[in-house]
């Protein structure tokens, strides 16, 4: 099974394919938990630069404590996500003012400074202090799902609850990997468990569910498609003679600005706009058209009619107008406008 040999063959993996030469695998818990601020959300190729730079400024706590925030904000500028400058500042003051100018080396105490999460204080604990903590990051997440086969988005409660645990399980017995062990974590996700994994060079390939039964494209579960509200419209193609009536949107909302066909609540809505505009028939509607936008689905009937007569006090010229169907397509129409014209053409 693989939970027991999990550990022993990631940390195998990762002395000798594993990443070495990042400037912040060492030892000192300073160094350990700025790269740890700087990596969350930023690409270590990003990070590199800003690390340096920072490190040159403020070399130890005592020098980033004693600095203005604004200046922190400074060297910051360019890797976006502020409040992770503003929370170091504030860290640095209370390792100072709370510790005594030392980083504690419990992963509960760590996480007691502004901007260190559970993943983050595990991630010093175990790199700075070799204690025997987890980190659980969307990279890890993507490797424990897999080999696992543990189905459900990660982000919700009760999976998220059930990686802790099993990351806590996989742990490897003995103290002294701990770097190597989490490191590993970080590297097997970053540079074989991607978004499309490397399967045939992966130190797990033959004990991974994903890798075994062909999911590795399914996990981890992607997160639930919020339910997207249904609207209803219907739709006018007026016709007189070869020509359609179209109005232009507002200048404001879905559309807006373009030329679109008359919109109606319903039938009844539209046969009273017709009885003004002039004398002809309405035909049958079309079939449904569905439209989907990010936040709705528009589910459009279009009803076809024909004016053979216009009325003198029809609807305000201004509200819309007369246009030739063939150039009608020439102007800018929402899609499905667009495909209803062309059927009409057809
Ligand atoms: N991402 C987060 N922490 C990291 C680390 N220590 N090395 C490489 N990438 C990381």
């Amino acid at each position: 099974m693989l939970q027991d040999s999990f550990a022993t063959r990631l940390v195998a993996w990762q002395k000798q394919h594993g990443r070495h030469d990042l400037p912040w695998q060492v030892r000192d818990p300073y160094r350990v938990w700025l790269s740890e601020i700087m990596l969350q959300q930023t690409q270590v190729t990003a990070v590199l630069e800003y690390y340096a730079r920072f490190l040159q400024r403020f070399p130890d706590v005592a020098a980033l404590a004693a600095a203005s925030v604004d200046e922190v904000l400074a060297l910051w500028s360019g890797l976006g996500y502020y409040s992770r400058a503003r929370n170091l500042h504030k860290a640095a003051l209370m390792v100072m003012e709370e510790f005594g100018g030392q980083f504690p080396a419990q992963r509960e105490a760590l996480q007691r400074l502004p901007g260190v999460g559970r993943s983050t204080a595990a991630a010093i604990a175990s790199f700075a202090f070799a204690q025997r903590e987890t980190i659980l990051d969307g990279n890890v997440k993507r490797v424990l799902t897999r080999c696992f086969g543990i189905a459900g988005f990660p982000g919700e409660k009760a999976v998220e609850k059930q990686l802790w645990a099993l990351a806590e399980a996989l742990l490897p017995a003995d103290g002294s990997q701990m770097t190597a062990y989490t490191q590993g974590l970080m590297d097997l996700g970053a540079t074989v468990c991607g978004r499309k994994p490397a399967c045939t060079v992966c130190p797990m390939v033959d004990g991974c569910v994903a890798a075994q039964q062909g999911r590795t494209h399914e996990l981890p579960t992607p997160r639930p498609k919020k339910a997207v509200p249904t609207r209803h419209t219907v739709m006018l193609l007026a016709q007189h003679g070869e020509r359609i009536w179209l109005e232009r949107r507002p200048p404001s909302g879905i559309w807006g600005g373009l030329l679109s066909l008359p919109e109606f609540a319903d039938s009844m809505a539209l046969e009273r706009w017709l009885e003004c505009m002039g004398q002809g028939d309405v035909l049958p509607s079309w079939p449904e058209l569905e439209h989907v936008f990010t936040h709705y689905r528009l589910i459009i009937t279009p009803v076809p009619a024909r004016l053979d007569t216009l009325a003198a006090t029809g609807v305000q010229e201004s509200a819309g107008q007369w246009i030739p169907l063939q150039q009608a397509l020439e102007a800018g129409l929402p899609a499905p406008v667009k495909r209803l014209l062309q059927r009409l053409l057809a």
